[in-house]
């Protein structure tokens, strides 16, 4: 039985918001991450499972406050000036492919701008240029949480209709430059996290609303259409561009045998993952998915040209970000579709994210079985606190070894039969992190010298991983 195919796309993968920086440089409008605020004081192994809603008092609180050093991600790790470089090590890491975002707002400042900011994409230019003149594959993804600020205050984010225009002139702007260079697009990040990282991917206030769940589902159609219009645009500018679609996976187990805890946990794992890809691979809403909607008396409002695009203009490929599984019990889990537990027979990281490769076989398999379509690993990796040592070394075995066995179990799906055509680790130089806006959070092969409060030279130094993963694309994945 093979291994990896040939021409495997062994990769990296980061988010324009989480590594930039130069947040109100180059004509780029303040957008939602610029507001994420970094506390201090977190909770780290509770913060995934804690409220990620944002209220209108508490949006004018964070605006009000003008210390850019409690907003990680509007410095980043000034990804905007020393790309450069990175990428230059990204190459020499041997990366066959490498994911980033285009920033939403750096090419629509507010959102609904009559024209797009030219110098927003100027930068693009340079940067797939230089991904590209690397002999690297562009992997671009067109919102990972980027959205302009003023599409929330304005326009209440993505519950408003108006959005899918918004999102879907943007989105030709991009295919109509990049066409050329970018053969792989993946429309929506996480397209799936509507509980966990709710803000971020809806933008909506939830005070603004009667019925925030409700609310939800329908900024939800929004992005389907968006995507689905986005994909006909695509396939009328350059049909030999492909469109993905992404989730998250967090795959719940069902505590015990129970027939209920089974079951339960499957109609969970529906509704919290399947139904996204069911409706952007297999183009119609789900039976289950419209029960859910009647069992909480939720009306969305679907008119027939969405449902006739959505039929039509489907996704080319599926990728899913694969950090942990979840525990699900009938009796015990029983709040709604975001309650779940931790596994206890599963070792977790300091942020109590679950460590289980095969589980990620079984993802790949029940994914592709479900769905026939080609596959990418668009995220996965270990968020780990480093040690820099005096002689600038990292010794991250710990990274290595998790790495490893996730790769182990990607090569044994493949020769279930899985066609996976791409896997772009998380952070391949240490980024601002997503969920708890802290740079001690990291990932990377490549040591980034900033920390929390924003201080530090922002060297770069190459992690023990970095000659590990080097070796890894260089046989192709034979030598782990
Ligand atoms: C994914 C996001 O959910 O998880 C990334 O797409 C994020 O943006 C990644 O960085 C890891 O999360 P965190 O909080 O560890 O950075």
């Amino acid at each position: 039985m093979k291994g990896f195919q040939e021409n495997f796309m062994w990769g990296g993968a980061v988010a324009a918001n989480q590594c930039e920086g130069a947040w109100n440089e180059g004509g780029k409008g303040l957008s939602v991450p610029d507001v994420d605020w970094h506390n201090p004081h977190l909770n780290r192994a509770g913060k995934r499972d804690e409220d990620s809603e944002m209220t209108s008092a508490r949006l004018k609180e964070l605006l009000a406050i003008d210390d850019d050093r409690q907003f990680p991600k509007r410095k980043g790790i000034d990804f905007y000036h020393t790309y450069k470089e990175d990428l230059k090590l990204m190459h020499e890491l041997g990366l066959k492919c490498f994911r980033t975002s285009i920033n939403w707002a750096r090419i629509f400042p507010n959102g609904d701008d009559e024209k797009p900011n030219e110098e927003g994409l100027k930068f693009y230019d340079d940067l797939i240029d230089t991904i590209v003149g690397y002999g690297m594959e562009p992997i671009i993804t067109l919102f990972h949480y980027e959205l302009p600020l003023n599409l929330v205050t304005k326009y209440g984010g993505w519950k408003n209709r108006k959005l899918i225009d918004f999102f879907v002139k943007y989105c030709k702007v991009c295919f109509e430059r990049y066409h050329n260079k970018v053969k792989y697009w993946i429309l929506i990040n996480q397209i799936n996290l509507i509980y966990v990282e709710s803000f971020n991917s809806l933008g909506i206030l939830s005070d603004s609303v009667d019925n925030l769940e409700e609310a939800k589902y329908q900024a939800i159609h929004h992005q389907f259409v968006a995507c689905s219009l986005a994909t006909k645009a695509a396939r009328e500018i350059d049909p030999s561009m492909k469109m993905g679609v992404m989730i998250s996976d967090h795959n719940c187990y069902a505590e015990t045998a129970k027939p209920e805890d089974v079951f339960y946990t499957y109609q969970k794992n529906q509704m919290s993952q399947m139904f996204y890809t069911d409706v952007r691979i297999r183009g119609a809403y789900p039976g289950y998915a419209l029960r859910f909607f009647e069992d909480h008396d939720f009306h969305i409002e679907m008119r027939e040209e969405d449902l006739e695009a959505i039929k039509k203009y489907t996704a080319d490929f599926m990728a899913f970000s694969y950090y942990y599984t979840r525990l699900n019990s009938y009796e015990k889990n029983n709040k709604g579709l975001n309650d779940i537990s931790k596994n206890p027979l599963l070792k977790a990281s300091i942020w109590g994210w679950s460590i289980d490769p095969l589980g990620l076989r079984n993802s790949l398999n029940l994914y592709y079985d479900r769905y026939g379509v080609p596959m990418m690993i668009a995220e996965n990796g270990l968020g780990a606190l480093d040690e820099l040592t005096a002689d600038n070394k990292v010794h991250d075995d710990y990274r290595i070894d998790y790495l490893r066995e996730h790769i182990k179990a990607m090569k044994e799906a493949i020769k279930d039969g899985v066609d996976l055509f791409a896997y772009c680790p998380w952070g391949p130089f240490d980024i601002v992190s997503c969920t708890t806006n802290e740079m001690s959070k990291r990932y990377g092969f490549v040591y980034v010298d900033i920390q929390d409060d924003g201080t530090g030279t922002g060297n770069r130094y190459k992690k023990d991983s970095f000659a590990w993963y080097q070796k890894v694309i260089a046989t192709n994945g034979e030598e782990l």
